[in-house]
């Protein structure tokens, strides 16, 4: 590699991220790791606050989400140590003693630390709380959870009708409820079970399928009475809870290794091995996604750690096929993966049809309609559906300016686009990686070196 294939301009708030195809071609080759499991970072902090005693995590996400949630846990009582990925120590200050914060909780772009710490507080009676975030999540919906909450007796407000942050909530002693969530979505059943472990009862949350289910083995693995019914869907917590301090090693996250995994089946002569993958099955849509398109990827060294299966990934390049990446099983389990499975659909044969989609419109960006447009601009042949997105693989790929929308999937995946893209793409915003990957350009710069 030359030394100028990847290079990062940084002005005063933004990265410009350019990514040069040497005319000679380019391969990718190593052995990398990717950070921790996003998802389960945000539960290790959460769920160590509120156990009785010392939580230690071990491969803690250091990306700007988590740390978002560290402050929050911070401000409300928790002894959390310095986030380091080799040990962070969490002093819990045992359930229903959250403290009433001095000031206004910030989640910044962190949905998950938004909707699940609401769960929490709602349940704190006597209290009051005001929390918010950074543009983007202060536009993206709550009513999803602020109404399942007012169900159980929960008192929030905020702007629209309760819908949009900021909000506030003052603290109550819940009551159980069975909800019905109409969205196969994680954050929805978390904020309702954080809540529900000081309501006295049985609290069932039914989805319409399975979203990623790390709450449910982080609650049990910290005490909790829970129980599930895999056929229904549903997940029972009886409260009020008792939990105790734990251990946690965080795998790799699935959905970081999802761009390299994508990288290295489109860039061609390539061979990557991610080692100490979560592949958790509410979590490995992204693989099956990927099979049904003829990628070569194996899964190595296969084992559970902390209650998590966990997996080497290996990928070699291999031609891909257009394929359909649709249906309630499928989606929930692979969300945050369709920006790069989009990127993979540009480079195969064939058209993709992505469908059943339409959460899309609502995560960091409408991701939706920015990756329509952006790999537009690169060329590519991509039609917008309302829930979807309809990709016609093979045309040769151009690099140009591109913006990431201040979203960090839309960021990598379009730095991973560039890969495959004749000439000079360069990325505006690529400073968003850091809220779930901070080292990716240091990977992209090894795995090209
Ligand atoms: C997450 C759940 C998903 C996912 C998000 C993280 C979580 O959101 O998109 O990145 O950690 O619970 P939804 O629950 O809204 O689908």
């Amino acid at each position: 590699m030359s030394a100028s294939l990847v290079t990062v301009e940084i002005t005063e708030h933004q990265h410009e991220l350019s990514i040069n195809r040497p005319a000679f071609g380019l391969s990718l080759h190593g052995q990398i790791r990717v950070p921790g499991d996003k998802s389960i970072s945000h539960r290790a902090l959460m769920l160590g606050a509120i156990a009785q005693g010392e939580t230690q995590i071990q491969g803690l996400l250091l990306g700007e989400d988590p740390r978002s949630t560290a402050l929050c846990f911070r401000a409300l009582g928790a002894e959390i140590s310095e986030l380091n990925p080799k040990l962070v120590r969490v002093q819990g200050i045992g359930l229903g003693q959250l403290k009433e914060p001095v000031d206004v909780l910030n989640a910044g772009n962190s949905g998950t630390t938004l909707r699940l710490t609401l769960g929490l507080l709602a349940s704190h009676p006597g209290r009051l709380f005001m929390v918010t975030g950074d543009s983007s999540l202060r536009s993206r919906p709550m009513s999803r959870v602020v109404q399942p909450l007012q169900q159980m007796g929960g008192q929030i407000w905020g702007r629209k009708g309760g819908s949009l942050a900021p909000l506030a909530i003052q603290g109550q002693m819940l009551k159980p409820i069975h909800y019905h969530s109409p969205v196969a979505s994680a954050q929805i059943k978390s904020c309702i079970l954080l809540a529900a472990l000081m309501a006295e009862g049985q609290t069932t949350v039914t989805e319409p399928t399975l979203s990623r289910d790390h709450s449910e083995r982080m609650l049990q693995a910290f005490g909790a009475k829970l129980s599930s019914d895999p056929e229904t869907h549903s997940v029972t917590v009886t409260g009020p809870a008792q939990l105790s301090g734990q251990t946690v090693v965080v795998p790799g996250d699935i959905s970081s290794a999802a761009f390299w995994l994508v990288a290295g089946a489109i860039v061609s002569g390539s061979e990557l091995l991610i080692e100490n993958v979560g592949v958790n099955p509410t979590r490995t849509g992204v693989l099956e996604a990927l099979a049904m398109m003829g990628a070569d990827i194996q899964l190595e060294n296969q084992r559970v750690v902390t209650g998590e299966p966990v997996a080497d990934l290996r990928v070699r390049s291999s031609s891909l096929q257009g394929c359909t990446i649709a249906g309630g099983d499928l989606i929930p389990r692979l969300i945050d993966e369709i920006p790069i499975l989009a990127v993979a659909a540009a480079f195969a044969r064939g058209t993709t049809v992505i469908r059943d989609a339409a959460e899309l419109r609502v995560k960091e960006s409408d991701r939706i309609t920015v990756m329509a447009t952006q790999l537009n601009r690169l060329g590519a042949q991509v039609t917008e559906l309302p829930d979807g997105l309809e990709i016609t693989g093979g045309t040769p790929l151009s690099g140009t300016d591109v913006d990431s929308h201040a979203d960090h999937r839309i960021a990598m995946s379009l730095a991973i686009a560039a890969l495959n893209a004749t000439g000079t793409t360069t990325i505006h915003g690529a400073e968003a990686a850091a809220v779930s990957y901070p080292d990716f350009i240091p990977t992209l710069q090894q795995v090209c070196g």
